[in-house]
């Protein structure tokens, strides 16, 4: 697949840069501070993309609220992944129409992967009139300047064009996660699973450079960030794109070898891509946590090579295993995709033998979802949503039992955790374990962003629970 790399370069971004500045004199005049509410669906690249939405907002003056009645701009980040995440966008979408007509000269933005597919810009352009300024990811970089020229114009922005994706370096970021951050190591996707829509609407693997990668991550250290996930949508493709000098495997020794306490994770790998050397260099860094997100779809050939998945049901097994050879105390976990078109209920009791074989730490399993211009979209699909339904209430009942039994294992151990916000429960902080495992534990605030030990003393499904060690 010929793709022609499109960089932007430090002079495009400056002159976003100056829009910015020329926009802050606008937004900021008599004194006031603008408000922005940037809502993020789907992945973490998105997350990611919403940190560099929010801080072009930032350079143009405004605050940010979660209250669509006080923002002046509204940025809604958008997911094509399964049509559940679109319809729950228009119907945010759509009840905007009450701030707008509480608040006319709001502007709203509708952006990322959704809008990238045409017809659903084509549904944005006309049903949905509130709507000022739709952008697609490729044209992330350009934000400010489109934003302009929507506050310039009478007519509606739509900046949608088909394209293959660029890199752009050096743009301004707002990030909020600390001590957590995302550090985007490529873009877009070259596989194209027949049920998948991401290499439609993000284009073509496009690999960041490996220095741009390390100087990023240095700063984020430097910053005291303590926890850094290198993002990709299939990371072990990274660097085929630049002549392949520096692997995914490489890019991960380098970025351990940046001195201080930090802790490495990365997300996703494609198991036909996961390669021995990856799993060794995993192992022997020993900021690297012992986590890998290896999706796995389907336990069944038939379905797996109607997926275009490039692997068998063995040869991923033959992966976990050799995984668990260099880390025994590998945490696993995975996506299935449950009624795939013409998935029966013998192909699909094979999911469930794969699952109970592997004993996946946590599973994320979605009833799979027709997308627009796909190759499953036009298979045969005769199973009604109803048995889909069961089949998938049966992965989850098996799925559930697993990871409680894993977790219940965790019960008595004492292991270091790093601290990373407050729980939702009053009181109780949310910690993980250098395996990624969620762990809540009383105590105060000030141990955020701190490696702390702890002791487990209790577990469920989705969590642990533990107490300091003093
Ligand atoms: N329907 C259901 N699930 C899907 N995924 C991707 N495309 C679809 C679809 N059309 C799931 C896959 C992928 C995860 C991010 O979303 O399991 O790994
Ligand atoms: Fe979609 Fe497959 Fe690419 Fe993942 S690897 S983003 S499932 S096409």
């Amino acid at each position: 697949m010929a793709y022609q790399r499109v960089e932007i370069g430090p002079e495009q971004i400056a002159a976003q840069e100056a829009v910015c500045a020329r926009l802050r004199a606008h937004f900021t005049a008599e004194g006031k501070t603008p408000l922005a509410l940037v809502d993020t669906y789907g992945c973490q690249q998105n997350e990611s993309d919403s940190e560099r939405v929010r801080g072009y907002l930032a350079e143009m003056g405004f605050g940010f609220t979660q209250d669509e009645f006080a923002a002046d701009i509204v940025v809604i980040n958008t997911c094509a992944v399964r049509e559940h995440a679109e319809m729950r966008v228009l119907g945010n979408v759509g009840a905007l129409g009450h701030s707008k007509k509480a608040k006319p000269e709001q502007i709203i933005c509708v952006c990322g992967c959704m809008v990238q597919q045409p017809h659903m810009a084509d549904k944005l352009k006309h049903s949905y009139p509130i709507v000022n300024l739709v952008f697609g990811p490729h044209e992330l970089w350009r934000f400010p300047e489109l934003l302009e020229r929507t506050l310039a114009g009478k007519k509606r922005v739509f900046a949608v064009t088909p394209g293959d994706g660029n890199i752009a370096e050096g743009a301004p970021r707002q990030r909020d996660g600390w001590p957590k951050a995302w550090l985007s190591v490529m873009y877009g996707c070259n596989n194209f699973c027949s049920y998948c829509v991401v290499p439609y609407v993000r284009g073509r693997e496009r690999s960041r450079r490996p220095e741009d990668v390390v100087a990023e991550a240095r700063s984020l250290v430097a910053a005291g960030y303590k926890d850094i996930t290198l993002l990709g949508q299939n990371v072990n493709s990274y660097g085929k794109d630049l002549g392949a000098q520096t692997d995914f495997a490489d890019l991960l020794r380098m970025v351990n070898a940046i001195p201080g306490k930090f802790r490495i994770r990365f997300m996703t790998s494609h198991p036909k891509d996961a390669t021995e050397k990856l799993l060794r260099a995993m192992a022997e860094c020993e900021k690297c946590t012992h986590h890998l997100h290896l999706p796995v779809q389907a336990g069944n050939d038939r379905v797996l090579r109607e997926m275009n998945r490039g692997y068998t049901a063995a040869q991923y097994l033959e992966k976990v295993a050799l995984a668990r050879r260099y880390m025994p105390d590998l945490v696993l976990t995975t996506d299935i995709i449950v009624g795939f078109p013409g998935e029966t209920d013998a192909e699909f009791d094979d999911t469930l033998r794969l699952v109970e074989q592997v004993g996946y730490d946590a599973m994320f399993t979605f009833l799979y979802s027709p997308r627009v211009g796909t190759r499953a979209a036009s298979m045969p699909d005769p199973m009604t949503r109803q048995e889909k339904q069961r089949n998938f209430d049966r992965l989850l009942e098996v799925a559930n039992r697993i990871s409680a039994e894993k977790h219940a294992s965790y019960v008595g151990r004492t292991l270091e955790v790093l601290v990373d916000g407050p729980s939702r429960e009053a009181g109780m902080l949310s910690s993980r374990t250098m395996n990624g495992r969620l762990v809540h534990l009383p105590g105060g605030e000030d141990l955020i962003g701190q490696f702390v030990d702890v002791k487990i003393t209790g577990s469920n499904t989705w969590a642990l629970r533990g107490e300091l060690v003093k």
